[in-house]
């Protein structure tokens, strides 16, 4: 189907060339005075300067050339050359019911055959989830889905770190603890125990401890350094020991991401999987001749004559012969494009990592690695900050665990509706949904870029810009439907695939504003949804949910529906509501957010 804007521009760059003026011009766009009309064509402002010719008179010419088909309830030439339009409600009713008929509410994926990586996981092992992954988390959540709707095949990646200094450090602190773990003997050549010697829980306490041990222990810092080389090098007890940390730490972080957050990943993979291509890559970037020495470490150089800022090279090795995060971002490209010859990549990680990336980028380029048919893209997300305006933490200034938070949120949510008549299963199901799309929504309608407060009272409020205010909205039309249902005698599902199939269409009969109002943000889901895809921007997404909901909102309180006396006009304001709660149904889905079925 083509957007409402495709439909309005083709209908206007027909006007202009017949008025004798090149159809380039015809392009129309939402109205930035609603007060005036609801589109505009400006194309005559621009028109005006090549042909040296009033704009008020082309854009006159042009409105006399449109096709008289009905689709206009009025169109006006303003000085000095705008053109005002506003829609029939024909040409809008006809818009709808073919939205209501077809696959994803007529939006056309333009991205069928491509294929984008997302890398917004970056947990590391051992660690647990804390709310530095929660951005990137739900951000790089929803970017895979509004891709996947547009078309791409979607491979997210959670990108673990499982290779470095953390693993380094626990290792020289279980050593410490229990010296004779059959994993540090060197000499010993059987099989290693199937368990994991520590449980995630002593893991939890080991790291930080270590951590600490390590800023003030020059010799335990060195030996946590030596251990990641030889781990890194292939030393057998410490592969299995790595590898039985491994195991509980994935399954353990792979719940947190699915239970709490709602977050899947198609790959599972880690910092290590990209081991195995950097040996290669840097002899290739050796017979290149970019890869060079310098201070005693390999380093490709990827300083650009332009650049005014600081551009440190990409470091390859260190000088004690170690890899580490830049050879590791590095050959987890060869790696994607080796398989998944992928059209974008993305990361979703931390903005203040920009410069690393940045890097990277630029030495992948160089190093001929990725080429022009591909994108690499950095999304960097900003913080997510206490009322103090600094990074959240929790009130003994520690760091926030997500499942904490998640929790804290659940209750905030449960707290409001302890005095409702429902179960407690039901309750607790309702605070479970709406508390998860209280935080993610509070997130992801901040530009992914913006650093942004974190309040419960704001985020879980029903009423605003937030995740249950569009819930509240989904399950006040679900009220409806059953209303008209128990007046119909239809099922709920009944009526919905009515209105599905087109057999409730939308009468033709003039409604009020709000009704118009309604249609016309229906009529622009396409449109938004293309624009939240090229910009990477779920934001947009969420900001197209929340007029929405406004406009179903007002709709509702200004109309009678169910006790509609005309027939087809209940019909229609019915088929309305289903196609309105199937818009709310799609994007929160590209939200990743989840709507109970009462609140
Ligand atoms: N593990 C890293 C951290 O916690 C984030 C990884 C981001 N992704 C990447 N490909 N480097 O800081």
């Amino acid at each position: 189907m083509q957007t409402i804007l495709d439909i309005l521009t083709e209908k206007f760059s027909a006007a202009f060339e017949k008025a004798g003026y090149s159809a380039e011009y015809g392009r129309c766009v939402v109205s930035n005075r609603p007060d005036l009309c609801e589109f505009q064509c400006n194309g005559a402002m621009a028109a005006a300067k090549a042909y040296k010719k009033a704009p008020i008179m082309i854009a006159k010419e042009v409105v006399d050339q449109l096709p008289q088909d009905g689709s206009f309830k009025s169109v006006e030439a303003i000085a000095p050359g705008f053109i005002n339009i506003i829609l029939s409600e024909g040409i809008l009713n006809g818009y709808l019911n073919e939205m209501s008929v077809s696959e994803k509410n007529g939006f056309e994926p333009k991205s069928v055959g491509k294929t984008a990586v997302i890398d917004y996981g970056g947990a590391n092992v051992a660690k647990p989830l804390h709310v530095g992954h929660l951005r990137p988390a739900i951000i790089g959540e929803s970017v895979k889905r509004l891709l996947a709707f547009d078309g791409y095949k979607t491979i997210g990646d959670a990108h673990l770190g499982d290779w470095g200094t953390p693993i380094g450090l626990i290792f020289t602190e279980m050593q410490e603890r229990n010296p004779s773990l059959v994993f540090f003997d060197e000499n010993y050549t059987g099989e290693y125990p199937a368990e994991c010697p520590v449980t995630l829980k002593e893991l939890e306490e080991i790291y930080p401890f270590a951590s600490a041990k390590s800023k003030e222990d020059e010799e335990y810092r060195a030996k946590a350094r030596q251990a990641v080389f030889e781990l890194q090098q292939g030393r057998r007890g410490y592969r299995a020991l790595w590898e039985r940390i491994m195991d509980i730490s994935r399954a353990d972080l792979k719940k947190n991401y699915e239970d709490n957050l709602n977050v899947h990943f198609e790959l599972w993979y880690g910092e290590s999987d990209a081991d195995p291509y950097i040996a290669p890559m840097i002899e290739d970037m050796k017979k290149q001749g970019i890869a060079k020495i310098s201070e005693g470490a390999l380093v490709v150089d990827v300083k650009e004559e332009s650049d005014n800022k600081e551009m440190p090279p990409c470091m390859l090795l260190k000088s004690d012969g170690a890899v580490g995060y830049d050879s590791t971002d590095l050959a987890t490209i060869v790696q994607r494009m080796k398989d998944f010859s992928p059209n974008k990549i993305i990361y979703v990680v931390d903005k203040r990592q920009g410069l690393h990336f940045e890097q990277v980028f630029r030495a992948v380029r160089k190093a001929g690695i990725v080429g022009d048919d591909t994108d690499l893209i950095f999304l960097g997300n900003g913080t997510m900050n206490g009322k103090d305006g600094k990074p959240f933490k929790t009130r003994d200034g520690g760091v926030l665990r997500l499942e904490a938070l998640v929790q804290d949120v659940r209750d905030h949510v449960a707290e409001k509706m302890a005095d409702r008549d429902l179960s407690d299963e039901e309750k607790s199901e309702i605070a479970r949904k709406v508390g998860l799309a209280a935080l993610k929504y509070g997130d992801l309608s901040n530009a992914a870029t913006k650093d942004y407060i974190f309040d419960i009272d704001k985020f879980t409020s029903f009423e605003g810009n937030t995740g249950p205010y569009i819930l509240y909205t989904m399950v006040r039309i679900k009220s409806i439907l059953e209303k008209y249902s128990s007046v119909t005698g239809l099922s709920v599902s009944d009526v919905r695939a009515k209105a599905a199939s087109g057999e409730y269409g939308l009468s033709d009969m003039d409604g009020n504003d709000s009704e118009k109002k309604l249609k016309l943000q229906i009529a622009l889901f396409s449109n938004s949804v293309a624009q939240a895809v090229a910009e990477i921007a779920p934001h947009k997404v969420c900001a197209y949910l929340f007029e929405l909901s406004n406009f179903l909102n007002s709709f509702y309180h200004e109309n009678k529906i169910v006790a509609e006396e005309n027939e087809d006009k209940r019909k229609g304001f019915i088929a309305l509501i289903c196609l309105t709660l199937k818009l709310l149904e799609t994007g929160i889905d590209l939200l990743a957010i989840e709507a109970p079925e009462k609140m």
